[in-house]
């Protein structure tokens, strides 16, 4: 998915089938998907206790443009309205120019934690002079990471507490890796465990955790977009984006909702890439209160004629390793994304994040939430009540016209449509 459009219009009006058709994809990937891209025998060797497999919905959204390169980004996700605001916002951001990326280099850091300290400060020196051995230590350990041009990169002491405080002395050593392509975990989690003994004799310290961090603060990506005025439909409609904006970052009951709306973007992408969606929620919502308070990591202001928006998010992922090793569904989600790369693939999980984003501030700074929403809830209900084909949408107009989305008024219009009454005429 390099050189094609994003741009397909009527998509989401055509079956499943001529989706796939139009994809090109090819019968393996059918299969792929029939099977929800995980057969049995691999996800027992995944996770323990293994009864079967759990499907979800997999999808693509439409019309995004990162960096002026077109991508479907792949979502699965169990919300309807996701993947259609999703698709309908980046079609905004589009006439725009797109979304623009940046990002950090890919670094994850180790922390060992050091307890019993007698002396923090000299602690920290003695640690800090023997870097040269500590990076030996830690490329050791990441031999193939290094030789992908990867590796320590970093080393940072922190004193959380002093001998005389009721912790103790308390030193916390990071060890930053740049983990190319992969989210690092085990990589990093390795370089805590290869280093940690080395680190306490040099402290003279009992060592105590040593594990990554999730809040992964020097792996951010920021991402920017700029809607005209009127693709958005007018300047009372950007106001009020603007507006609501201004709300999440006043109170805190706001931004975890406005929080919430990037993460089903952001999220979906995760999922659908085999990305470890705890850890970047993790660090997301650590990232949010760095300050001390809880703010939202997406902002939205006027400029001159447009909507500007701009997210920014720690976002470890990885585009080798992990899930992506056993299950199929997943890779194939990651070539449809056409991400060559881990940054590639942060800068459109946090696009999908913005334009959700957009997608619902607009909805809430204008018509509300519900209205949007309960059209798309309505095909589910329909289909809960037992419609099929284009008994589904014919279902779901009239439950959603007749602002009734309850299974009992699906059931008894679908068994209208099925058993129309015919009035006979006598003349
Ligand atoms: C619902 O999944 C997400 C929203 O609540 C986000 C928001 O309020 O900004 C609509």
């Amino acid at each position: 998915m390099s050189d094609r459009s994003s741009r397909i219009s009527g998509f989401y009006k055509l079956p499943v089938e001529r989706r796939r058709e139009i994809l090109s994809l090819a019968r393996d990937r059918l299969d792929v998907l029939a099977s929800g891209g995980l057969d049995i025998g691999t996800a027992d060797h995944m996770i323990e206790n293994v009864l079967g497999v759990f499907a979800l919905p997999f999808a693509v959204a439409l019309n995004f443009r990162v960096d002026g390169k077109d991508h479907l980004v792949p979502m699965v996700v169990e919300e309807p309205s996701v993947v259609a605001a999703a698709s309908n916002a980046a079609r905004l951001v589009r006439l725009g120019g797109g979304f623009a990326v940046e990002h950090d280099p890919p670094v994850m850091a180790a922390q060992v934690q050091l307890v019993d300290v007698a002396d923090p400060d000299a602690a920290v020196l003695a640690i800090e002079a023997a870097r040269a051995e500590i990076f030996a230590l830690a490329a050791a350990e990441v031999e193939g990471l290094c030789a992908r041009g990867g590796g320590p990169v970093g080393l940072r002491c922190r004193v959380l507490s002093r001998p005389a405080d009721p912790d103790g002395g308390m030193v916390v050593v990071h060890v930053e890796v740049d983990c190319r392509d992969a989210m690092g975990a085990n990589l990093v989690n390795g370089v805590a465990e290869a280093v940690a003994d080395r680190l306490a004799e040099l402290a003279r310290a009992r060592v105590g955790l040593r594990i990554l961090t999730n809040l992964s603060d020097r792996r951010c990506v920021r991402v920017r977009a700029r809607i005209p005025v009127d693709a958005l439909g007018g300047a009372t409609v950007a106001d009020g984006i603007a507006a609501a904006s201004r709300f999440a970052e006043l109170d805190a009951y706001r931004a975890a909702t406005h929080n919430k709306g990037i993460m089903n973007g952001v999220d979906a992408v995760l999922v659908a890439t085999g990305n470890d969606w705890r850890g970047v929620e993790a660090g997301a919502h650590a990232f949010a209160a760095r300050s001390g308070r809880y703010l939202p990591l997406a902002v939205w202001r006027r400029v001159e004629g447009a909507l500007e928006g701009r997210l920014e998010m720690p976002m470890a992922v990885g585009t080798v390793g992990g899930a992506l090793r056993c299950h199929a569904g997943a890779r194939l989600a990651l070539e449809l994304s056409g991400a060559a790369s881990a940054a590639e693939l942060a800068g459109l999980a946090a696009a999908a994040g913005l334009a959700s984003n957009l997608a619902a501030l607009r909805a809430l700074a204008t018509e509300g939430i519900q209205r949007g929403h309960m059209s798309l809830h309505a095909r589910v209900v329909a289909r809960a009540a037992g419609a099929t084909g284009d008994l589904v949408d014919r279902v779901a107009a009239e439950i959603a016209a007749l602002g009734d989305v309850k299974p009992e008024r699906a059931r008894a219009v679908l068994d209208r449509l099925r058993h129309p009454v015919v009035t006979e005429v006598v003349k």
